[in-house]
């Protein structure tokens, strides 16, 4: 779909991106371009066993090496108190590995040199000698009582179980179950997959001897986060920690948690004097940093036989890899997940997740989702498909049928969520107008009379799914991360000559933050978006915040950008009044200026009050002047953004090879910023979506044994995967946003994997398979069309 873009430079519309003059021209600055002046290079030393004890570590040939300056091991951390960090969901990780490594790729020795080059040679003369142990992998198994225990570093750890986590009501959901006419289960795997940003992980830490201030250069979506925890774990002053997070190469959520290796550089700096360097390479990044998914899945869904949707059961496995580093607020072991009934009026609804340890990474991240939310979207989308199935009715009509009315909003679900606002049989309705929903079912009508006929065709297939997706974590009264409360400051300078600059603690990776932030203070200002300079990724210049992740920029830092915003609004009110001898009461502001009620010719623009708020104008008593002012927002809800897709494929059933002819996308994020931003985000996550449902797997042998630590293994969506997108949008503001946006950059990811695989699965129901798991492989694909599963072990109990 071609977009135009227009230039708007007051307020919302599809501005062109300010940050894209540095991208397009290649001088971004990301953390690898940072040099320094004597900087070192480090290098890390990794296990190449899932689970094994360390017998030794003899470093002695590295530190031999001409140009390395120090080794750290476990044990020099272990001096420091350092070799064990706190996890964003309050459990320990090694830093570097003192008894055990648990996961292949895992951090065992960190070598500083006075080059790269030198400090990877280095790395390979460290000895280590390991005793091997048995890995556990499936994470189904590793609760049986033969199981290897991996955490037995924990005193209080017996077993591989992390938690039980229940949400919803069992019993009243066992009792619509009982008498429900037609109850459909299922087992699924939401495999394990990474959510592989372009630029890979590092830091440049640099400790100034002389003024005992650390700064850090680093990978970061949450550079204050950051900070907190460092002082925490380092026992250093805040104030004496600075994190820059210069351009960010993608985060996807991989950037939210603390690496090992990030900690290393810092003890590194500290240890030699000198500032280090740590850039880990591609395969690094993919064997150990945050992995998303990994929930293994039994949903049952229970309806009456004229299609009424009146329940969901639904119990998981979750690996959580060797620690549990999982990034969620901290009520929520398991994320959002309990969000799983999704966009349906159902009568009620309960939900079990157990989280187990496996001899994997850890991470369990919001990779282009909110906290577990994709999972939970994934599962009711295929069981409300199964169920059309099991009825033998049209999908989107079953959809249209259960879905929740505009008039049930603010609707409270079975599991306590109270979603905002929407109208959702408005959006499907609309994808199925755009899809031609109608025409597609003849198409394919006529295509298997065809194929009947005995002609060589591909099967054709059509999926629908609908998402409701929940973004701006969040109230601070529900939610915290390792304590620190969700809310977000912002602040807010005007020049004397009317030039704004706007400070938010949020971290833009490519979301376009610098553009569309600026608008919401032009549209409130009325001040053009090139005189507004946005500043975010450097604690040392901006006000505390969370951090970017689960879409929650615009939903909270949005909303406290709009208010302290309108702050200076009413600060320029009273200047105005001052300037105009009257009184503020009879101000009222229009387009970029206070005028007098009635008299618009008596009008002052904010670029003359600003000049004005620094002038020796008499102000009344008590008034400051200057217009600056600051806010911290501390959101009273989540905003709950959704959207209907339908995904029209092509499928070889001879080769199993599947295409993506049609993706409409209709998205509902309430009123849009920069729309052509918003589509951006969209495109991006329609793109994985199809990464996830075809193509993308971390897959383990049975030693644990990582085998998609590359991209020729690992595969990534490509414009080649790609169809042309079709998008639509509807706006149904958020009632308790202050400009009525919801988050939309991740909806896109949340909402597409189950269009594209109950499109596969669409295909394929002449052939009877019920079922398959991600990714829908040419081989997956070939052998549900066999009615086969790939996988056979997936039961739950
Ligand atoms: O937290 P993150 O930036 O990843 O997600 P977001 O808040 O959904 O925003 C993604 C991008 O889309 C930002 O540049 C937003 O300002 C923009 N956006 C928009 O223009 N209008 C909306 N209603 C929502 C987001």
């Amino acid at each position: 779909m071609t977009v135009t873009q227009e230039r708007a430079t007051v307020g919302f519309g599809r501005t062109l991106r300010k940050e894209d003059a540095r991208f397009v021209r290649g001088k971004g600055t990301y953390v690898d371009d940072v040099v320094l002046p004597g900087m070192l290079h480090g290098a890390m030393l990794r296990s190449p066993y899932a689970h094994a004890r360390i017998v030794s570590i003899d470093t002695s040939q590295a530190l031999a090496h001409p140009k390395v300056k120090a080794v750290i091991t476990g044990e020099t951390l272990q001096g420091l108190n350092l070799a064990w960090m706190p996890t964003l969901s309050y459990d320990t990780q090694a830093v570097l590995a003192t008894d055990k490594v648990r996961f292949q790729g895992q951090e065992v020795a960190f070598v500083i040199a006075e080059d790269h080059y030198s400090a990877r040679d280095a790395v390979e003369l460290i000895e280590v000698e390991y005793e091997p142990l048995p890995a556990v992998v499936d994470a189904k198994r590793a609760l049986d009582p033969d199981t290897p225990v991996i955490r037995d570093d924990k005193e209080e750890q017996t077993t591989n179980r992390i938690f039980d986590w229940e949400a919803g009501d069992r019993a009243e959901t066992d009792e619509v179950f009982a008498r429900a006419d037609v109850v459909v289960a299922q087992d699924m795997l939401y495999p394990r997959v990474h959510p592989s940003p372009l630029e890979t992980c590092g830091a440049v830490a640099h400790m100034e001897p002389a003024t005992g201030k650390l700064t850090v250069w680093t990978t970061t979506q949450a550079p204050h986060a950051h900070r907190t925890v460092y002082a925490l774990v380092a026992g250093l002053p805040e104030h004496k920690i600075r994190i820059i997070a210069p351009d960010i190469g993608g985060g996807f959520g991989n950037k939210v948690g603390i690496y090992p290796g990030y900690v290393c550089a810092i003890v590194g700096s500290i240890v030699t004097g000198a500032p280090v360097k740590w850039v880990e390479d591609r395969a690094e990044h993919l064997m150990s940093t945050a992995f998303a998914r990994d929930y293994h899945m039994r949903g049952e869904i229970a309806a009456t036989r004229d299609g009424k949707i009146l329940g969901l059961r639904v119990n998981v496995i979750a690996d959580h890899g060797a620690f549990n580093a999982t990034a969620q607020p901290s009520k929520f072991p398991a994320g959002f997940f309990h969000v799983f009934t999704g966009s349906y009026d159902l009568q009620a609804a309960h939900c079990k997740v157990t989280g187990v340890y496996t001899n994997k990474a850890p991470g369990g991240v919001a990779y282009a989702c909110s906290f577990r939310i994709t999972e939970a979207v994934y599962l009711v989308e295929r069981m409300v498909d199964l169920l059309a199935r099991e009825l033998d009715v049209d999908p989107a009509q079953l959809r249209m049928q259960n879905l929740l009315r505009a008039e049930q909003f603010p609707y409270t679900t079975p599991t306590g969520w109270e979603y905002d606002s929407g109208d959702y049989p408005k959006t499907l309705q609309l994808a199925l107008e755009m899809a031609g929903y109608d025409e597609l079912r003849a198409e394919q009508r006529r295509r298997r009379e065809r194929i009947a006929a005995g002609e060589k065709l591909p099967e054709m297939g059509i999926g629908v799914s609908f998402f409701t997706e929940a973004v701006g974590a969040g109230p601070r009264k529900h939610m915290d991360i390792l304590g620190l409360g969700m809310a977000d400051g912002a602040e807010l300078r005007i020049h004397p000559t009317g030039k704004a600059v706007l400070r938010i603690s949020v971290q833009t990776q490519g979301q376009g933050h610098e553009t569309t932030f600026a608008q919401i203070v032009g549209n409130e200002l009325g001040l053009p978006t090139e005189d507004i300079e946005v500043v975010h990724g450097d604690t040392d210049q901006t006000p505390f915040g969370l951090g970017t992740y689960g879409s929650r920029s615009t939903p909270v830092s949005g909303a406290a950008t709009a208010v302290v915003a309108r702050k200076v609004r009413e600060r320029a009110r009273i200047v105005a009044a001052a300037m105009l001898e009257v009184s503020p009461d009879d101000l009222e502001w229009d387009a970029g200026g206070w005028q007098v009620r009635g008299d618009p010719d008596q009008r002052k623009t904010i670029q003359e009050i600003a000049l004005a708020a620094h002038s020796n104008l008499e102000l009344p008593e008590g008034v400051e002047g200057h217009l600056d002012a600051t806010t911290v927002y501390n959101p009273p809800n989540l905003t709950y953004p959704f959207g209907a897709y339908v995904c029209v494929v092509d499928v070889d059933t001879e080769t199993g090879q599947v295409k993506v002819r049609r993706f409409i996308a209709v998205d509902d994020c309430g009123v849009r910023i920069n729309p052509m931003v918003v589509e951006g985000q969209i495109h991006g996550g329609l793109a994985d979506g199809i990464g996830m449902a075809l193509m993308q797997v971390m897959a383990f042998d049975q030693d644990g044994n990582h085998l998609a630590a590359n991209f020729m293994d690992y595969l990534l969506p490509t414009a080649m995967e790609c169809p042309s997108w079709e998008l639509g949008e509807t706006v149904t503001p958020s009632p308790h946003h202050p400009i009525g946006a919801k988050g939309v950059g991740e909806s896109a990811t949340v909402g597409s994997p189950a269009a594209v695989v109950n499109a596969v699965l669409d295909a394929l129901a002449p052939y009877g398979g019920r079922h398959a798991d991600m990714p829908l492989t040419p081989a997956a694909v070939w052998l549900a069309r066999q009615g086969r599963p790939l996988r056979t072990d997936l039961a739950i109990e």
